[in-house]
């Protein structure tokens, strides 16, 4: 075990634990932060995605050790007034809802870069966000509609 101090949505936390712990598991089991998710732990599936310095990373994949004094955003730094959060709401997007906290990391992160992507940047920017309930249409929509 060692101290480690992370940057976590303009937070500054001391988690006290074992160098190769990922990240997803310092949010979820030290810090209660359960908005991003376990889907897969291997890199494939999107559920866990947070910004690193404002870019998309995969939580599962990445050890507390290798962090540093990066910044790390989570689903639960996001403003509420988020163009993003409006639109998937407006479109009702998740079904079951479990991915969508990875998806919306993965749309903010896209928006944050390009302001108005067009169809074939929105697939590549989200191709590593699986949702096994097909939300894909909807969510497409909702960037479309936070690009408004
Ligand atoms: Fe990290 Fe699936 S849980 S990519």
């Amino acid at each position: 075990m060692a101290l480690f101090q992370i940057l976590i949505n303009n937070q500054k936390y001391e988690v006290d634990v074992e160098a190769n712990k990922p990240l997803l598991w310092v949010l979820r089991d030290e810090l209660s932060l359960t908005g991003t998710k376990y889907g897969c732990g291997i890199g494939q599936c999107g559920a866990c995605t947070v910004h690193l310095n404002g870019t998309p990373i995969r939580s599962c994949g990445i050890s507390i050790s290798t962090l540093g004094d990066s910044k790390i955003t989570t689903i639960e730094g996001l403003k509420s007034d988020n163009p993003i959060l409006k639109a998937w709401e407006e479109i009702n997007v998740p079904q079951c809802g479990y991915c969508q906290a990875g998806q919306i990391m993965s749309a903010v992160a896209l928006l944050n870069n390009n302001e108005n992507p067009n169809d074939k940047e929105i697939d590549v920017a989200m191709n590593g966000n699986i949702c096994r309930c097909g939300t894909y249409y909807r969510m497409r929509k909702a960037i479309k509609t936070a690009v408004k």
